[in-house]
């Protein structure tokens, strides 16, 4: 009998998963990408994660128009029509019985002999999984959450949707080592910029609700934009501009957005409570709001 792949072992006694593998779908232990794929050299590709819930994607649009502008900033090509990503985002959620959690897909510029610069046009690689989630953690709702900051150690180009992630990752250990569920990195300027893998958000004490504008500095989530169109919806105050630590710890209150954790209130920036230490008011009704609106499908809604 063949020895087990160590690789093999979670999913043993779970239901099979299945992922999309450059035109297949294939059982987790039989999907493989090439080690020469220029992702795993090279990082050299792009992923997105669009959530679903009650069997809809949310804003399935802008993920894919934020994926085409990934792709076009790194010369990668891309060849397959939105419909047709449509077509196998759904059927690998399908097979995987998703029906609320979220579907991975990344995209590197393919399999090519260890090179820095670029192969001649290749066929880039397609890689898709899903996973059930609950998307609106109920505990996380009623307690709230901390973060720590940090460093943002990241390059230059951070609106770009690359898999490169090493610093989210270094980022995202440490504020787990410090028993925190998420780190907002800062930059030489002392303004936040965005957490690991998800964006920031503050309420200031005269209720004006700000983020950082979608710049270079950040990656402009897909939530943030649905968030926004919220928040106008429901006739807020809104600033998109940098802000501090400093101003941050001030605030009355404070969130993150991201697709697989919607909008949680931060209760905590490193020692310090925020507002009354507890999730404020408007974080919960804006958690509500973009509940409603991810119930239709986010702006994909017709
Ligand atoms: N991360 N900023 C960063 C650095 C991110 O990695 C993410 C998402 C976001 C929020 O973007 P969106 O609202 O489109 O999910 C902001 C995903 C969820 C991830 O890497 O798993």
């Amino acid at each position: 009998m063949q020895a087990e792949a160590p690789w093999d072992k979670p999913e043993r006694n779970a239901m099979s998963r299945i992922a999309y593998v450059n035109g297949r779908y294939l059982p987790h232990r039989d999907a493989r990408v090439s080690i020469e794929d220029r992702g795993y050299q090279f990082a050299d590709g792009c992923y997105e994660v669009v959530a679903m819930r009650s069997g809809v994607f949310i804003d399935a649009g802008l993920h894919l128009q934020r994926l085409r502008r990934s792709l076009a900033a790194l010369s990668i090509r891309f060849p397959m029509s939105d419909a047709a990503l449509q077509v196998v985002m759904t059927e690998v959620a399908r097979r995987n019985a998703v029906r609320e959690g979220y579907v991975y897909m990344q995209i590197t510029r393919g399999v090519a002999a260890r090179d820095f610069a670029f192969p001649a046009p290749g066929r880039p690689s397609l890689v898709m999984t899903a996973r059930a989630k609950a998307l609106v953690d109920m505990k996380l709702m009623a307690t709230g959450i901390r973060v720590i900051t940090i460093p943002d150690q990241r390059w230059a180009r951070p609106d770009i949707k690359s898999i490169a992630l090493l610093p989210n990752a270094l980022g995202k250990e440490e504020a787990k080592q410090a028993g925190a569920y998420e780190a907002w990195q800062v930059d030489r300027d002392g303004n936040v910029t965005e957490g690991t893998s998800s964006n920031a958000w503050i309420v200031t004490r005269g209720g004006e609700v700000v983020t950082r504008q979608a710049d270079h500095g950040i990656l402009d989530g897909v939530t943030r934009q649905g968030l926004l169109r919220v928040i106008a919806a429901e006739g807020l105050r809104l600033s998109e501009r940098p802000f501090g630590v400093a101003e941050a710890k001030a605030a009355a209150e404070a969130l993150l957005t991201s697709s697989t954790n919607f909008i949680l209130p931060v209760v905590r920036i490193d020692d310090t409570p925020i507002g009354e230490g507890k999730p404020g008011p408007l974080a919960k009704k804006l958690a509500a709001a973009y509940a409603d609106y991810a119930a239709l499908g986010g702006s994909d809604r017709s």
